[in-house]
């Protein structure tokens, strides 16, 4: 096992943009790493420049303290996991898990140690004699983590290895995998577009827009305090209310809202962010608040949330799924002033 390191690495597509760019990223030994960000931020290039599937432009990657800038992919010892995983339709469970270990050379007690193993760990152990037709998408894919597993590699990448299966199964198997890596310790990077994974799987996350990296810290704190105006609303669904603001003194001022800081800024102009939950259909007296207009009301089990305008601003706020509301109704809000951010309207970097 192995820690996996990035210093100061850039990729450079022949005629196209900067893929990733002047990445440091430092994955510790045995550290669950959740890369997020959109569609084509870079994440799928991070990890193919680590499996050495791609050559870096610049900088130098490390597994341990080896750098394998110019180690062949075969000799680094990683094992990947991709989306669209390819089974051997004709191969049982077992053959399909245990090819990469007979290719290697392994022999039989040790291949099927570490094929029990890996099967027991992601519930497939009743599964091992038969074939993939006869599985379950979700069972397929288990299979697929099962063949990486199996091999004992420094570094598991996963590319969004759950992103075709159904939000049960997903949610299921988010589980499983996080499970399996705790007990095996194996370090692991994995890529995701999707906020909730990296929020429920990551020991850390790295936060990444058009090749560059934003944040990497715990889910929390990222969560609690986004170092930007992207961080900030990327992460969490529904998203972080931004609303446009002018500063005077101690005092904020948007469309519709006023809010009095605990110090004078000297900065005239912000973005003021407040989370869903940050806005409360009970304020308490002297609470600062912001009336709107209700658009939605959309209930999802324990909460309810509302989306409308206040002032020209769209709002969405998080209240008790027991409030009856109306389309076109006003409410006002109250606004926790312990849980609100500022961002500088240039740099979109938090200041608070
Ligand atoms: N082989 C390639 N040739 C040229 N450009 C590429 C290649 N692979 C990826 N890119 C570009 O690099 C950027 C990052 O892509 P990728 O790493 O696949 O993003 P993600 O996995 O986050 O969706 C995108 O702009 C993509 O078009
Ligand atoms: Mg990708």
């Amino acid at each position: 096992m192995a820690s996996a390191s990035f210093v100061h690495v850039t990729k450079h597509f022949p005629g196209g943009d900067v893929a990733v760019d002047d990445l440091c990223l430092e994955v510790a030994d045995r550290e669950f790493m959740v890369v997020v960000g959109p569609s084509g931020c870079g994440k799928s290039t991070m990890l193919r420049l680590l499996a050495g599937l791609e050559t870096i432009t610049e900088g130098v990657i490390k597994i341990g303290d080896r750098v394998v800038n110019d180690v062949p992919p075969r000799n680094r010892d990683v094992s990947m996991v991709f989306q669209n995983y390819a089974l051997y339709p004709h191969m049982s469970v077992f053959d399909n898990m245990s090819f990469g270990l007979r290719m290697q050379g392994f022999a039989r007690p040790a291949i099927e140690e570490r094929v029990f193993r890996a099967a027991e760990a992601l519930g497939l152990g009743s599964l091992l004699g038969r074939k993939p037709p006869q599985l379950s998408g979700g069972e397929q894919q288990r299979v697929a983590l099962g063949r990486a597993i199996v091999k004992d590699p420094h570094v598991y990448l996963f590319d969004e290895p759950l992103s075709s299966i159904d939000a049960k199964l997903r949610a299921e198997l988010r589980v499983d995998l996080k499970r399996v890596q705790k007990g095996l310790g194996t370090t692991s990077i994995y890529v995701t577009h999707d906020q909730v994974e990296a929020m429920t799987m990551g020991d850390r996350i790295a936060v990444m827009k058009d090749g560059v990296l934003q944040q990497v810290a715990p889910p929390k704190e990222v969560y609690d305090h986004p170092t930007n105006v992207f961080v900030a609303g990327f992460i969490g669904a529904p998203a972080m209310n931004l609303i446009p603001v002018t500063i005077s003194g101690r005092f904020l001022k948007g469309s519709a809202v006023e809010v009095e800081l605990p110090y004078s800024s000297r900065v005239d102009r912000a973005v003021l962010g407040i989370r869903p939950e940050a806005l409360s259909d009970r304020p308490a007296p002297r609470t600062p608040t912001l009336e709107m207009k209700i658009d939605v009301a959309e209930r999802i089990g324990s909460d309810q949330f509302i989306y409308g305008m206040a002032g020209g601003d769209g709002i969405v706020a998080r209240v008790d799924s027991s409030l009856q509301v109306r389309r076109g109704e006003r409410i006002r809000l109250g606004i926790d002033v312990r849980h609100i951010h500022l961002f500088d309207v240039h740099s979109g970097q938090a200041f608070m």
